[in-house]
């Protein structure tokens, strides 16, 4: 049963023609017709953002406590929908049914998070250095937030920034990705039905690339968007970067990664094995918090790699409605562009892990495979041994159930080796060193860190968000993503009954500084 999906603007359906149709499709049986997309033109982007703006007023007059409110059965509503809305994502981006699942706890973890912020939302009573004066801050909505995600969390990673954006007393409009338009939109249900928001509170724009850019730059230009959130890729993030720049905006960036890990010698092999292969090949690597290149001391190279390659090898691969490791890209673009990627293996490099390279076809088998690979965009895993530093895998994010591997001699050389690529997203130390550790924390760039852990599966409260080519240093997540959506207001109330000068007017106390024991 396929879908008609169409953005929703102001509460109703959108009415500016469309700007072409696109299919959504299964990624494990191509042929499968997931939903039917009316893309947006910009004109719609800008008119979604008009009706965002026309109902912020009164939303931010919604006691922050009934926002919460509202969060709550948004939750509620998530977790009794849980199976419906992971099966769907399994159906649309062909992320294994169980991880589906995992990524709908989250929302789910999100809401849980922020439901009881509405009776916090903390502001200070701070003293003044006058009397009779009081001093206060308080946390004001930013106003209308263009959120625009990618669809390899289509539902988890958007309630990163809708749950707290709309808490605080924000209106939103949201575009996902083209190619998870049916997940994207029934969490839009979720949201508007459990959150009984008003019309305009929260818009949906399914809207190709081009179209959301000129759309956003208008609406922006018009005054109507004053923060954007993204989550996708490192160049398209540098341009909103740019974009929101030149507004004086500064957009919260949520970009790609290249994560090491480091495995230093006196490490438990196994654990680090089990987690380079969930952390590499879960998702078939399309985190943003994937594994890019494992660091591993070499007197303990060969051993990893041979236990990594055995791993791998036995993974099950395929129909992600079954137990398996990982299933196929998510779309066709992203098997495209992994299949240029690929390109960067380079005769020097040995590659295990698999019984073939590429896409897995009827010819270029993978053994143990569950289902037919022929349906749907299935590719084997690579391990790359013997990276170099100036090898185009070694410094790209290559989105893919590719891991490179190369060796360190001192840790400040793996450490340095991490920084490398100018990602800085995540990252991952197998040891049973306490100095490793704390070592490895204060040198790596990475905004996270994981010890004995896989580089990916963040936990839904704390700061999320990365620095260099992983994004502006923006963080989302727990109290700290509150920054991002809230702009601090600072109060001062004189009831005096004269003008007391700030630093002019103030008490002198006399002190003895020449006084001496
Ligand atoms: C992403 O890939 O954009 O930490 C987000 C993780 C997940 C979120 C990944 N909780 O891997």
């Amino acid at each position: 049963m396929s879908r008609w999906i169409n953005s929703v603007v102001g509460g109703a359906p959108a009415v500016i023609g469309s700007a072409g149709q696109y299919a959504s499709t299964n990624p494990s049986r191509t042929h499968e017709l997931v939903a039917d997309v009316s893309l947006a033109h910009p004109e719609t982007y800008v008119a979604a953002a008009r009706a965002a703006r026309a109902a912020q007023r009164d939303w931010a007059d919604v006691p922050a406590p009934v926002r919460g409110r509202a969060i709550a059965h948004i939750g509620r509503l998530v977790e009794s929908n849980a199976e419906t809305l992971a099966r769907l994502v399994t159906q649309e981006v062909g992320k294994p049914y169980a991880e589906a699942l995992g990524e709908v706890r989250e929302i789910v973890d999100t809401c849980d998070f922020f439901l009881g912020e509405g009776r916090r939302m903390y502001g200070q009573t701070v003293p003044s250095e006058m009397p009779d004066k009081q001093l206060f801050t308080y946390r004001n909505p930013v106003g209308t937030v263009a959120v625009i995600t990618a669809g390899n969390f289509p539902v988890a990673v958007p309630s990163w920034y809708i749950v707290p954006a709309l808490l605080c007393g924000n209106t939103v409009v949201w575009k996902p990705a083209e190619y998870a338009a049916a997940s994207a939109n029934a969490l839009f249900e979720l949201f508007t039905r459990g959150g009984g928001l008003p019309d305009g509170v929260l818009n949906i724009v399914h809207a190709g690339g081009a179209a959301t850019y000129t759309g956003l730059e208008e609406a922006l230009a018009a005054g109507l968007i004053d923060k954007v959130g993204f989550t996708g890729s490192s160049a398209v993030g540098a341009k909103i970067g740019e974009l929101t720049g030149r507004h004086l905006q500064s957009a919260c960036l949520e970009l790609g990664g290249k994560n090491p890990m480091v495995v230093t010698a006196d490490a438990e092999l196994d654990l680090a094995v089990e987690g380079a292969l969930f952390a590499g090949f879960g998702t078939a690597g399309q985190r943003c918090t994937s594994l890019g290149t494992v660091i591993v001391d070499e007197r303990v190279h060969d051993d990893f790699l041979a236990a990594f390659a055995d791993a791998t090898a036995a993974a099950r691969i395929g129909d992600p409605t079954q137990d398996v490791l990982y299933g196929p890209m998510l779309d066709a673009k992203f098997a495209d562009r992994y299949e240029e990627h690929l390109g960067w293996i380079a005769p020097y490099h040995k590659t295990l892990g698999s019984t073939g390279v590429g896409r897995i076809t009827g010819r270029n088998r993978r053994d143990g495979f569950v289902g037919d690979p022929a349906e749907g965009l299935f590719y084997h895993p690579v391990i790359v041994d013997g990276l170099r530093r100036e090898d185009g895998l070694f410094i790209n994010e290559a989105f893919g159930p590719i891991v490179g591997v190369t060796t360190y001699r001192t840790l400040d050389e793996a450490i340095e080796l991490a920084n490398a690529p100018g990602y800085g997203l995540s990252s991952a130390i197998y040891t049973t060193d306490p100095k490793a550790v704390f070592a490895f924390r204060r040198g790596i760039s990475a905004g996270m860190v994981s010890v004995n852990n896989s580089t990916s599966g963040a936990e839904a409260h704390l700061p999320f968000g990365g620095n260099g080519k992983s994004g502006n240093g923006s963080r989302q997540s727990g109290i700290w993503v509150l920054d991002q959506m809230t702009r601090w207001q600072s109060v001062n109330w004189d009831y005096s009954g004269k003008l007391q000068k700030a630093q002019m007017d103030v008490v002198e106390l006399a002190p003895e500084l020449d006084f001496r024991l």
